[in-house]
């Protein structure tokens, strides 16, 4: 499902179960010394299927740490996100050097909690989810915008190393083409700011169970934002 989302030169691998038997480094041991057996579980998934897109893109295994604001640390050369939920795991990798940032976020196909998404939808992004849910019921479109404004965050985060709040970014849905645009709210403060993303595109689909959103963001785009 996520490869099809994603350019072909990202690498983008996913696995419904947590494979068995994979030893991770002692850097990653680190991260889940005293982590509960779910956390664990997730966390090697994704780190399995890291290591598969980094095998993939000739790259040899190396560990991903959870570093500042749990952002995955990777090998200067390339740049990735990871995501899981419950019956998903996924990595997605790109090489540096064509990619400034990558995003991807999976939830449940299913309703938000009650309340959630007052905090999460922008009022034109609530009018949109709201004549959708009507329009086209057999989706989950409130759970899709906050899986979007993940990876709208998964995205922005380590471009810029700033928080991202979820009124601060503007979605919308292209129920057609399956596909989605960003705005970026947010105003430059910091020196540097100026060059931070002001926009990003990306895509989704569902299988019915799973909702996966993935953004890839060309260095181009940053230098013309
Ligand atoms: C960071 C955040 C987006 C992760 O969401 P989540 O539901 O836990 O996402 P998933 O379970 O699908 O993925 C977790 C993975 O995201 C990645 N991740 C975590 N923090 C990250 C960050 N700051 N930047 C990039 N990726 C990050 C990690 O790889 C993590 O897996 P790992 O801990 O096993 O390495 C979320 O916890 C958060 O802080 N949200 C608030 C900010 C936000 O979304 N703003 C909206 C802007 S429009």
């Amino acid at each position: 499902m996520l490869s099809s989302l994603l350019p072909p030169d990202i690498v983008a691998v996913e696995t419904l179960t947590a494979p068995v038997g994979v030893t991770l480094f002692p850097e990653e041991e680190h991260c889940v010394r005293d982590a509960v057996a779910k956390r664990r579980t997730e966390f090697t998934a994704v780190r399995w299927c890291a290591r598969v897109a980094m095998a993939r893109l000739g790259l040899p295994p190396a560990p991903v740490v959870s570093g500042v604001r749990g952002a995955p640390g990777w090998d200067p050369s390339i740049v990735g996100s990871m995501t899981h939920c419950v019956g998903y795991h996924a990595a997605a990798l790109g090489l540096r050097e064509h990619y400034a940032s990558v995003g991807i976020d999976a939830e449940p196909d299913r309703p938000l909690p009650e309340g959630i998404i007052e905090v999460v939808a922008l009022e034109p992004e609530r009018r949109q989810v709201e004549g959708l849910l009507r329009t086209r019921p057999h989706t989950s479109w409130d759970r899709l915008l906050f899986s979007i404004k993940e990876s709208v965050f998964k995205t922005w985060y380590p471009a810029t190393g700033r928080e991202l709040g979820f009124e601060e970014a503007l979605i919308t849905l292209d129920p057609e083409a399956s596909a989605f645009h960003a705005r970026i709210l947010a105003r430059p403060e910091l020196p540097g700011d100026e060059y931070a993303p002001r926009e990003f595109t990306g895509r989704w689909a569902t299988d019915g169970k799973v909702l996966v959103s993935a953004i890839a963001y060309t260095a181009d785009a940053l230098v013309t934002a």
